[in-house]
């Protein structure tokens, strides 16, 4: 088994972040979400990753990958000139798939479970294509799945205005090379991409054997905006351990899961878990409360916040109360004594402020 993993595309519907990122190196609780799969790949015992990548945002994925050993994995890069859809990026790495059963991955999914069971279960049932569906509160974003009485899947529709059940498609997918063939059978989409969803149809209308399973673990779809703090917060409470590795001075309370890495200090302040401190930051004459992030070398002064993704370098100073916020690399938010009142801003293309 092999796996191909998406990780090229636009990102456009995480901006400002993606103007400067690939999406799917955004990092949840202080790890890119590519972080999260390649473990996912390890862990299920696949080595051979096909990593499907953008001219654009091509540089930065192969600098945090890498040749794959960190995983145990051996990486190829296969570049997609445009992001002409999910099946057209199979269609690109024909040749590396040859023809090998293969899971495919988005870049932007995390799923709690892993994909170990999963990929155990396709070789157990030897069907041409396993997917994963999760009931959604808004299906109208996602690929969506209409069953029969006895479960069968009867039709797939992406992104349909009426959906037909809340059943979205799982970004993990695992499929027979029989995939191949019926991607060649497909038109694109009116979005102008060639849907891996019409492709699976195309497989159901051919009489292929597609099997759908109901996913019970949670899965987060990152490339979403709004899922992002969820992502966040999900990931902290699952995977969040207690280890203090930077330095905590002893005015300084840590309760809970908190981890702190080396090169952190902590001077005078409280932090609550679950909580990461990623390597070199200094919080000081601070209240750090549940579910934040504070991403490598960031500073954060004289301030509370709580429920907060603070990205890598960025500055807070001087906040009474920051919560549910996103704040990018090398960014800063910092109160001035001088304004009495006033704001002084400087905020990027696509950012949100609520004051
Ligand atoms: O997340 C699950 C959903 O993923 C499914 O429910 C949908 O059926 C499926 O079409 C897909 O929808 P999205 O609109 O979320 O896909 P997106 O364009 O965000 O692309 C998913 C990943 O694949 C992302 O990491 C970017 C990458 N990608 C995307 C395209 C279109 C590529 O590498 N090449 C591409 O051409």
């Amino acid at each position: 088994m092999k796996a191909l993993v998406l990780s090229g595309g636009k990102g456009t519907r995480l901006r400002p972040l993606t103007y400067t990122m690939a999406k799917q190196l955004v990092p949840v609780a202080n790890q890119p979400i590519l972080g999260y799969v390649m473990n996912h790949l390890k862990d299920a015992g696949i080595k051979e990753t096909g990593v499907i990548v953008a001219p654009e945002t091509q540089e930065e994925v192969r600098e945090y990958l890498g040749n794959g050993e960190k995983w145990g994995l051996s990486l190829e890069y296969i570049v997609q000139e445009k992001p002409l859809g999910l099946a057209h990026a199979v269609k690109t790495a024909r040749e590396f798939l040859a023809d090998d059963d293969f899971v495919m991955y988005l870049g932007d999914n995390l799923l709690g479970s892993g994909i170990k069971d999963a990929v155990a279960k396709f070789d157990r049932k030897k069907t041409d294509c396993m997917i994963f569906l999760k009931e959604v509160s808004d299906p109208r974003a996602f690929g969506v799945a209409e069953l029969d009485e006895n479960g069968n899947i009867v039709r797939l529709v992406e992104k349909p205005k009426n959906p037909p059940s809340n059943l979205a498609l799982v970004g993990v997918y695992i499929f027979s090379p029989a995939i191949h063939e019926a991607i060649d059978t497909i038109k694109p989409s009116w979005r102008g991409e060639l849907e891996i969803t019409d492709a699976i149809q195309a497989l159901i209308d051919s009489g292929k054997n597609v099997t759908g399973e109901i996913l019970d673990s949670w899965w987060l779809d990152t490339g979403k905006k709004d899922d992002f703090l969820a992502a966040n917060t999900t990931v902290l409470d699952e995977y969040t351990v207690r280890r203090i590795n930077g330095v905590v001075d002893e005015d300084s309370t840590i309760e809970g899961r908190v981890q702190v890495e080396k090169g952190a200090r902590i001077i005078n302040s409280t932090i609550r878990g679950p909580v990461v401190v990623g390597e070199g930051v200094v919080i000081e004459n601070s209240f750090i409360g549940p579910f934040s992030s504070i991403g490598p070398g960031s500073k954060i002064k004289d301030s509370v916040i709580e429920h907060v993704v603070i990205l890598d370098d960025a500055t807070v100073e001087g906040i009474v109360r920051l919560e549910d916020s996103l704040v990018g690399r090398n960014a800063s938010v910092t109160k001035s004594k001088r304004l009495r009142g006033a704001l002084r801003l400087m905020i990027g293309d696509h950012s949100r402020v609520e004051i």
